[in-house]
């Protein structure tokens, strides 16, 4: 039985005044035990957002990580000074930075690992262009984006794989279940071709492009779905909880 994970990534967005929805919704999902309520704030909130966590049902974790622990890399942030703000989780390959920051399938990679060695759980993501699609290349393009971005050496405690077709974020255009469970189940079944049986189905596989409360509960009830990465309705405490019952309901 694989453990649900509902994250939420804010993105470029939010202030110090954001953080108490993490404090609602840690009162909101205090007698939770069985969902992971993971939230991704910007780099700046992550020791704050971290304190006000602590102890709760929420844990933290951050957008990106630096494949390098140290050096000369003006603006960017290491794996180790994330675990060290008190957040344990990290977002990697995010398409957004695989488009505007041009990371390519071994740069997620090196991100996943180097946030393994500092004891994060790397919250990993893929997903198809619009074109993609359009062009009946999606499976291909996962199948590429699986064996070129995701490390040997994963397993159900260190990686969770976000599906998120690209043309779904920020969109409002989700996919449709049939389409979820393609992917979701594809991607299942090439994790337990590459690492077998008990570690391919102990990783997680969340969906994400514009999950919202009206579609969630639908959304979850696709096999292979183990939780969701929400961006948008993960901003507001009220929008989030929804998702998150909805998520420990299914
Ligand atoms: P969205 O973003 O929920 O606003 O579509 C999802 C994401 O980019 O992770």
């Amino acid at each position: 039985m694989r453990r649900k994970m509902a994250a939420g990534n804010w993105k470029m967005n939010g202030s110090s005044a954001a953080l108490s929805v993490i404090s609602d919704l840690a009162a909101a999902h205090a007698d939770n035990t069985d969902t992971d309520i993971v939230i991704c704030p910007p780099a700046p909130l992550l020791f704050r957002a971290s304190e006000i966590a602590r102890s709760s049902a929420v844990t933290i974790g951050a957008q990106d990580c630096h494949s390098e622990t140290a050096g000369a890399f003006t603006g960017d942030i290491a794996a180790p000074m994330i675990a060290d703000a008190g957040a344990t989780h990290v977002i990697v390959g995010h398409s957004e930075r695989r488009d505007a920051y041009r990371e390519s399938n071994s740069d997620v990679r090196a991100k996943a690992k180097a946030a393994w060695e500092a004891g994060l759980v790397a919250i990993l993501c893929i997903g198809e262009s619009a074109e993609d699609r359009e062009a009946d290349n999606t499976l291909d393009i996962i199948a590429g984006q699986l064996s070129g971005s995701v490390p040997n050496g994963s397993t159900g405690d260190n990686l969770v794989v976000a599906y998120e077709p690209v043309w779904a974020i920020g969109t409002g255009a989700v996919a449709t279940t049939a389409q979820i469970d393609e992917v979701h189940d594809f991607i299942r079944a090439r994790l337990v071709q590459r690492f077998g049986e008990e570690v391919g189905n102990a990783i997680r596989l969340l969906y994400g492009g514009s999950v919202k409360p009206g579609n969630a509960a639908e959304i979850f009830q696709c096999d292979n779905v183990d939780g969701a990465l929400v961006g948008g309705a993960s901003l507001k405490a009220q929008d989030f909880t929804p998702i998150i019952k909805a998520l420990i309901a299914s």
